[in-house]
């Protein structure tokens, strides 16, 4: 057990079964180490599976292998944003009393005296303190569970029409463990409720108030959402930079590989980097995996923006990014013939953390030669680094423009939704190791089976890697059937998504990926009031193959 990271052994799963019925036997940090490196072997050498590709149930199924493990800490995933109600635009306006009745406990003698003089003519004005108060007032009632109004940026603008305002604000959800703030605007119509105050009679849906939307960046800079603070820091000086002490990874074997790889990995870079108190310096291209491209084919030259949010990475974790570095290096070092700047390169993974705690060099570069695996990164973290490295979860989370299509389906479904997991696609081809998924998530056993579970004509979200749009039809004579490409404007080249992920790429438009759907598509259903998967719940084959569980 002395060198449990062999690589010939671990891709074989049983393994490590085996390994959890000899638990007694076996000194326990031996065999968390094994399990560990038998695990994300597991991970890393299945098909890509798209059902495994978020870092929620890439976290869940490490923490349920190691339990105490530093695992937990994902709190991006269950980004709920339940706060996204917009129940109030399909009913008829509220009763006016109601409203007023609240609305006036807030507002003061000292509002009316601006106001009242006024207060016969129609027009509405909107920077008026009463009309920010009765928005307050409405929003505290309406979202008291979901959201937390952190600030209004007052004050309300006028809208398209005299009786509306437009509002914005930063909240943060009450359903996510993350501190993640977001920001929403609204249109509201309100009444005059009597002289000293207004009452609201509606409420717009998600970023409905376009006239308070933040303004937009000029169209140079990398940032067309002023909400989201992508750019890549730039190190201020040399002497900046010669103070520094960096982590640089050169590309591994892990380029191109799945996206769990690429967390692992990345996550292990970073938790080193931690560990040596290094900036760690990293590359933002991301190669996607051809599982997840249309074209079939890896595809090189991603952004890591597009699925991640670096601005919380980078307020998170001390990190500086490639070119960016590698132009200061350069440029720093040939002015000074004398005073270079010092550099280890460090061959190999076998090379440990630990032996480099000490090492005063500006900076540790780790090359990551040799053939696969030896040149993946997270093996730096394998063996006795095991219990010296934590991987930080916590700085990853998934990108925000993501979440605000999540927020915005959501929305649209006024969060009262059931949902059910279709997982098909290679499994259901592959009768060996899943001999019924195929026959229990057809079209009639669907219906059957979502009907013992969820109350007909509930709005039900269908998550889905089934390519065939009209695969779910039968269930629409039974529930109001929504799919991810219902939604398909959110990305659409109209869409906000749009135009800020084409301004990351150099003005190019970007695609909606296969990773980005499943993204999506899972965030929707973890917010669902009833999820129904599909290994459990539809079918008794496995998740991971026959006699694997
Ligand atoms: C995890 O920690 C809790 C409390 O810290 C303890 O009760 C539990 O036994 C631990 N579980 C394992 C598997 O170590
Ligand atoms: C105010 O609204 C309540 C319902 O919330 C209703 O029962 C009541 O009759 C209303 N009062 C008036 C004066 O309209
Ligand atoms: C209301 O304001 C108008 C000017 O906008 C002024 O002429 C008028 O005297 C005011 N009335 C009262 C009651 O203050
Ligand atoms: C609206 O109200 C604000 C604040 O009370 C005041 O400064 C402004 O002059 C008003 N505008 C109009 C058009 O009455
Ligand atoms: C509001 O103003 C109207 C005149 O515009 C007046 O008749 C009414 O009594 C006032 N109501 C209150 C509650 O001040
Ligand atoms: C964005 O973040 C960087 C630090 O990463 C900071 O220097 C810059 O001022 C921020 N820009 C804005 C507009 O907040
Ligand atoms: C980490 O590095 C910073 C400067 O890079 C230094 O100020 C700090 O003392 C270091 N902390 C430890 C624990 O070495
Ligand atoms: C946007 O997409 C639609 C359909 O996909 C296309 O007809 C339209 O020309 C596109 N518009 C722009 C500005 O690219
Ligand atoms: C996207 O950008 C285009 C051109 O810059 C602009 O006309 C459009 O309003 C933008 N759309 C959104 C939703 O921001
Ligand atoms: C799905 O199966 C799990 C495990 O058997 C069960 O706990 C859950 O209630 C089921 N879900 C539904 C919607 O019936």
């Amino acid at each position: 057990m002395s060198s449990p990271s062999s690589s010939s052994e671990s891709s074989d799963l049983p393994i490590t079964q085996r390994a959890i019925k000899n638990i007694s036997n076996v000194c326990f940090s031996a065999f968390v180490l094994s399990v560990l490196v038998l695990t994300v072997a597991a991970i890393t050498y299945t098909p890509p599976d798209p059902w495994l590709q978020s870092s929620l149930s890439l976290a869940k199924s490490l923490s349920a292998t190691l339990p105490n493990s530093t695992f937990f800490h994902t709190d991006d995933s269950v980004t709920t944003t339940g706060e996204d109600l917009d129940l109030l635009s399909p009913q008829p306006p509220p009763l006016l009393n109601q409203t007023t009745a609240t609305t006036t406990t807030t507002s003061s003698p000292s509002l009316c005296s601006s106001s009242s003089n006024s207060s016969s003519s129609s027009s509405l004005n909107c920077s008026d303190p009463a009309v920010l108060a009765a928005i307050r007032t409405f929003n505290a009632k309406v979202f008291r569970k979901s959201i937390t109004i952190l600030a209004y940026d007052s004050p309300p603008v006028p809208g398209p029409r005299p009786d509306q305002c437009d509002a914005s604000w930063r909240y943060r959800s009450r359903k996510e463990k993350s501190r993640r703030r977001y920001r929403d605007y609204r249109r509201f119509r309100l009444a005059r409720a009597d002289n000293c105050s207004y009452a609201v009679l509606s409420a717009g849906t998600f970023r409905s108030g376009a006239n308070a939307a933040p303004p937009r960046r000029p169209r140079s800079a990398t940032l067309p959402d002023a909400e989201i603070n992508d750019t890549i820091p730039v190190l201020a000086s040399e002497e900046a930079f010669r103070k520094g002490r960096y982590l640089y990874y050169a590309r591994g074997g892990d380029h191109c590989k799945g996206m769990n790889q690429f967390i692992w990995s990345f996550l292990c870079g970073l938790g080193e980097a931690s560990f040596l108190n290094r900036t760690f310096v990293m590359d933002l291209g991301v190669c996607l995996n051809g599982g997840h491209t249309a074209s079939g084919r890896d595809e090189d030259g991603k952004d890591f923006r597009y699925y991640f949010d670096f601005e919380h990475l980078k307020e998170s974790a001390p990190v500086v990014e490639e070119r960016e570095f590698l132009r200061d290096w350069r440029r720093w070092d040939r002015r000074r013939a004398k005073n270079k700047i010092s550099v280890r390169k460090v061959p190999s993974y076998k090379v440990t953390p630990m032996q480099l705690k000490r090492d005063r060099s500006s900076i540790l570069w780790r090359q990551f030669r040799g053939p696969e695996p030896e040149n993946y990164w997270y093996r730096v973290c394998e063996g006795a680094a095991a219990k010296y490295i934590q991987r930080p979860w916590q700085a990853l989370w998934k990108s925000k423009r993501l979440m605000n299509i999540v927020t915005e389906i959501g929305g649209r479904m006024d969060w009262d939704y059931d949902a059910v997991h279709v997982v098909r696609g290679y499994k259901a081809n592959n009768k060996d190791l899943w001999p019924n998924l195929d026959a229990d998530t057809s079209p009639d056993a669907l219906v059957t089976k979502v009907l013992s579970m969820v109350k007909p004509w509930r709005n039900l979200y269908v998550a889905t890697n089934e390519p065939f749009y009209n695969y779910f039809d039968k269930l629409r004579s039974h529930y109001k059937v929504h799919l991810l490409d219902d939604y398909s404007e959110m990305w659409g080249n109209r869409s906000e998504w749009y135009n800020e992920t084409m301004a990351l790429n150099g003005g190019k438009p970007v695609e909606f990926d296969g990773y980005m759907r499943v993204a999506v598509d899972t965030e929707v259903l973890y917010r669902a009031k009833t999820q129904v998967e599909t290994f459990n719940n539809l079918t008794r084959d496995c998740k991971d193959g026959i006699n694997t569980c």
